[in-house]
């Protein structure tokens, strides 16, 4: 039997309960599929971890992770602990540290999925973002100088690598080839004179090795007013770190809520393991309520079960999803329900149960 060894780092607010049902689900599936199992080693890292060390993991964290398959992680960030602290050190820390500078983040608007537009029907949103991961806004760099004087000046200096750029650049282009669908590239040229010129360049440039793949290009201010009024204008879309970050609420927004929406870190070269997460934070202001909305870390899991080439089965989780939130009565309060956490997560596993073939997705 195969063993699939996950790191879980639930963190912080919502991310243990969410983290749970994640849990509960791909343990079902696992128990229906027979041919493996998971084991889960919980890393207790976080806010709470940071009062009580003063850091937010050990020095030896990433070595620690280095020999899992996966890690399965809720969020990061709480009141008591500055955001750019908990967040450098544990969750941005591990994205970098193993290279995981794709982002894929489905912005689908699954069947029963409550969507705020009007007259927009379910395959008029359909998209994958793929957000540069490793680097540009995120690189970290820059200075504060003069601090507190009255001609105080603070850079922050995004890195835009010719590796990185490319790299990502071609990954989105790949996985267009593969799906046979567009490419949008989203980026701002017009007024960021060196990185997304640059990144506009390297776009076009990679673009004369995919013939086959229809491209488009946006800038960002206009993607995130075509998002919300012609969703369907996007398929593949690749853009850089800062942007990804933004329009992937946004299409959270048009596709279910941030209580929906799904995200992969993954290392495609498979060198470190690759990091599982929905794209919600720590919520505190419905922490400990026990009514978060388990399906975005659920529709995590499913890319992990995808990750690991069992995409039939990450199908069968969105198909169950896709049941529960169609017939509409077990649901948490963020998608109009009176549900808890626990209850969305056990009518999800027990959906699995009885879904066959024929109640795929359409999408996915
Ligand atoms: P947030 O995503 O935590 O919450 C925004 C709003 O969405 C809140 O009203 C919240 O209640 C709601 N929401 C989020 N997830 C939900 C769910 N599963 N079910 C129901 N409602 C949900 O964003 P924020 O409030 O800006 O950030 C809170 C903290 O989380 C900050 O410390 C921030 O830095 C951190 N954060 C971490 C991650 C991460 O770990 N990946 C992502 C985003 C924010
Ligand atoms: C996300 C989050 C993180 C990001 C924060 C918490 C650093 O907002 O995963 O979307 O900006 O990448
Ligand atoms: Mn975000």
């Amino acid at each position: 039997k195969k063993i699939y060894k996950i790191a879980v780092i639930a963190g912080d607010g919502i991310g243990p309960e969410v983290i749970s049902e994640g849990i509960k689900v791909v343990d079902k599936v696992a128990e229906l599929d027979g041919s493996f199992e998971f084991e889960f080693t919980h890393f207790p890292w976080g806010c709470e971890y940071y009062l009580d060390h003063g850091q937010m993991m050990p020095i030896d964290g990433l070595q620690q992770l280095r020999s899992f398959d996966a890690i399965y992680l809720g969020a990061v960030g709480y009141p008591g602990v500055p955001d750019h602290i908990s967040l450098w050190d544990l969750l941005l820390k591990i994205r970098k540290g193993f290279n995981q500078y794709v982002n894929l983040r489905p912005i689908t608007l699954l069947e029963g999925a409550p969507c705020p537009l009007n007259d927009v029907s379910r395959d008029q949103i359909d998209m994958l973002v793929i957000r540069e991961n490793s680097e540009g806004e995120y690189a970290g760099a820059g200075d504060w100088l003069f601090k507190g004087k009255p001609h105080e000046v603070v850079l922050q200096t995004g890195v835009f690598s010719r590796v990185g750029t490319e790299r990502i650049i071609r990954y989105a282009f790949e996985e267009a080839r593969k799906q046979r669908k567009s490419l949008t590239s989203i980026s701002k040229g017009n007024a960021l004179n060196y990185s997304m010129v640059f990144w506009d360049q390297v776009f076009d440039e990679v673009s004369k090795e995919y013939p086959d793949v229809e491209t488009h290009s946006y800038l960002v201010d206009a993607a995130a007013m075509f998002f919300v009024k012609q969703p369907w204008r996007f398929e593949i879309v690749v853009t850089s770190n800062l942007f990804g970050d933004i329009i992937t609420d946004l299409g959270a927004a048009i596709s279910g809520g941030l209580g929906l929406a799904a995200g992969a870190n993954i290392n495609p070269e498979r060198e470190y393991p690759s990091m599982f997460e929905p794209i919600h934070g720590s919520a505190p202001d419905i922490a400990g309520k026990g009514i978060a909305n388990p399906l975005a870390s659920i529709w995590s899991a499913s890319q992990m079960l995808d990750f690991f080439g069992h995409e039939d089965w990450g199908k069968r989780i969105l198909a169950a999803m896709e049941q529960v939130m169609v017939e509409g009565n077990t649901l948490t309060p963020d998608m109009g329900g009176t549900a808890n956490t626990n209850q969305v997560g056990d009518a999800v596993a027990e959906k699995i149960q009885v879904i066959d073939a024929t109640d795929m997705p359409t999408t996915a």
